[in-house]
């Protein structure tokens, strides 16, 4: 089955990355060729959840394209207020728009809006769970910047439990030959064990470290990320788990010259801001690269009628996902659709075992 929704990165070949990648270079290369691309064409931009990049960067990446955007960045201001479910906005939102771009808390909740659209969707954030357009601006920055997107000694830094940009970008480049990790946290903010079940399918060797200091000296990428304070059970726990890693000058030091620093943002205090001016530190223009890749994906998802996306084989389970971060906890009426793997139950929305 295939479609125009990208839930999830998982949707695309190693191929269809390549193909935006490559398109994302050539925007690059003459934007003027794209000014009228997308005229009459209006995105819709959903967000749930607060946002600078990513929303910004989906608007000005319509706009670009000569197109015109619509849509809120906080539901209180729309009828979501009101307690309208999420069902009949997509459904009187997809009248409205050619595509949809969308941010929410619950994780699955992306998903669930393709069900009730007439239009593509794009998740731009669903909860802790995945963030694929910020992979495919990671993956067009390390093209860029690095020539190549295999071969390459990759270090994962901080949340790495709650951080989907981690979960997605990780997904992503274990596809890719010859590609290791170095995955550097707390053992309390470690990746979830489907993420190690992922390098280990793709057999991509894979380190665990709790030293930045010593993690740092042989990376091609060191990936910072930010401690989800949203995501804590209480603010002891996030207290616990803040500043414990920290790159600044002294830890740079034992890097390469070579090695790239990417950080989805927005920053905390995990990067000083005195490496800012190190070339190295790429985070500011890679929040640009971002802008290039999401032209690429409108243009790709709107005009390229054989770039579609591949779906999985579901059906509904007579078994309820009990995963409290679900959307399928506060839209009820969703139906239960899963999927199979290696003989469990999942759900189709949040990826969590439900058997
Ligand atoms: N990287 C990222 O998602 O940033 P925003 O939360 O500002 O969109």
């Amino acid at each position: 089955m295939t479609n125009k929704n990208l839930i999830d990165l998982e949707a695309m070949s190693v191929q269809q990355i390549d193909k935006l990648v490559k398109k994302a270079k050539k925007i690059m290369q003459s934007p003027a060729d794209y000014r009228h691309a997308c005229d009459g064409k209006i995105l819709a931009t959903l967000f749930y959840e607060p946002s600078t990049r990513t929303q910004m960067s989906f608007q000005t990446a319509m706009l670009k394209l000569g197109g015109r955007t619509i849509g809120f960045d906080n539901p209180m201001n729309s009828s979501v207020s009101k307690g309208e479910n999420l069902k009949d906005t997509i459904a009187v939102i997809s009248g409205y728009s050619d595509i949809i771009a969308i941010r929410h808390p619950t994780e699955g909740t992306a998903m669930a809006a393709s069900l009730y659209s007439e239009v593509p969707v794009i998740n731009c954030g669903d909860g802790g769970h995945l963030h694929p357009t910020q992979t495919l601006t990671d993956i067009v920055t390390l093209s860029c910047e690095k020539g190549r997107l295999d071969h390459l000694k990759i270090g994962v830094c901080g949340d790495l439990l709650n951080g989907r940009t981690v979960h997605s970008l990780i997904k992503a480049l274990s596809k890719y030959e010859g590609n290791s990790f170095v995955l550097i946290s707390t053992p309390e903010l470690s990746v979830p064990i489907y993420i190690i079940d992922i390098l280990e399918k793709n057999h991509c060797a894979y380190e665990i470290s709790h030293n930045l200091a010593d993690a740092v000296r042989d990376l091609d990428m060191l990936y910072m990320t930010r401690i989800q304070r949203e995501r804590f059970g209480s603010e002891e726990e996030y207290q616990a788990q803040k500043n414990v890693f920290v790159l600044d000058k002294e830890k740079l030091d034992n890097a390469r010259e070579d090695m790239i620093i990417l950080h989805p943002l927005p920053r905390v205090n995990e990067i000083t801001v005195e490496i800012d001016d190190d070339p190295r530190a790429l985070y500011f223009k890679q929040a640009q690269y971002g802008m290039f890749g999401r032209m690429a994906l409108i243009l790709l998802l709107l005009q390229d009628e054989e770039f579609m996306l591949s779906a999985r084989d579901t059906f509904i389970s007579d078994y309820r996902c009990n995963n409290p971060k679900c959307i399928t906890q506060s839209e009820k009426y969703l139906p239960r659709l899963s999927y199979e793997k290696l003989g469990m139950q999942m759900c189709d929305f949040c990826d969590k075992r439900i058997d």
